[in-house]
């Protein structure tokens, strides 16, 4: 096994981090080694925003109340964008039509990648973090917070700083019912069964939910509109 495979298999999202800021050089590092994920056609349609200051984590945490957010030593926003497209492809076209599920896809995609690699570029260097989706239910005051414009909205954070918790990994589907062999082999119901079980021995007294419940909650009610809204009024939808 390589170092690599190793700090991928051993990952665990972190919530919890010690009052430890993050030297310069090594966010420089995190978020260099982030930028080199591949991205659609190398339009790389995102951007980040780095906070640092105390006041402005405060001020996302009141939006949306994740421990990790305020405790963070340093916190990511991921944008997806094409405020910069809009820009480049002015200098050729009076056509601007980025409305719609490609450039919403084009972007979140690009967003993720650059986000895990910038998650596991931390990790080697000992820091920990999670993702931080629910920035999405609260799309139009981070928009606003963050000074968002035209073609850009928030698609997840990453709550970054020195660890001060410690989980077990997270054991993840059978990798049988992730990876088919030439075509797609839908799962029956018992499987889900079991990987809720194994869940629930993986969590133990914490459990609250089962993993199928959480789907239930997820997709048995119509999406948040915030997301929605705030993509409207960026002209993305
Ligand atoms: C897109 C995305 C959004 C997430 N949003 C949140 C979040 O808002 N809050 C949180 O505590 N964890 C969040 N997570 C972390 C997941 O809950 C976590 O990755 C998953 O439970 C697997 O656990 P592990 O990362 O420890 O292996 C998010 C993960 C992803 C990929």
């Amino acid at each position: 096994m390589t170092e690599t495979i190793k700090l991928m298999k051993a990952h665990t999202s972190v919530r919890r981090f010690k009052e430890q800021e993050i030297p310069q050089a090594d966010l420089d590092e995190i978020l260099t080694a982030g930028q080199m994920a591949s991205s659609w056609k190398n339009f790389q349609s995102y951007s980040v925003i780095l906070v640092r200051s105390q006041e402005k984590k405060d001020a996302l945490y009141e939006l949306v109340p994740q421990e990790a957010i305020r405790q963070s030593a340093a916190f990511l926003l991921f944008v997806g964008d094409l405020n910069r497209a809009e820009k480049g492809a002015s200098l050729h076209t009076d056509t601007f039509q980025p409305q719609g599920v490609e450039g919403l896809l084009i972007t979140s995609v690009d967003a993720a990648l650059a986000g895990q690699n910038t998650l596991l570029a931390a990790e080697s260097l000992g820091y920990g973090g999670v993702i931080i989706g629910l920035v999405r239910y609260k799309s139009e005051e981070v928009a606003a917070l963050f000074n968002l414009p035209d073609y850009t909205y928030p698609v997840f954070g990453i709550a970054l700083g020195v660890p001060n918790q410690q989980h077990d990994v997270k054991p993840r589907l059978p990798l049988n019912q992730v990876v088919f062999e030439e075509e797609y082999q839908e799962q029956p119901v018992a499987a889900i069964l079991d990987y809720d079980q194994e869940q629930a021995d993986y969590a133990g007294a914490r459990a609250t939910t089962s993993w199928s419940q959480r789907l239930a909650e997820q997709f048995g009610q119509a999406e948040p509109s915030s997301t929605r809204k705030n993509l409207e009024q960026k002209k993305l939808l």
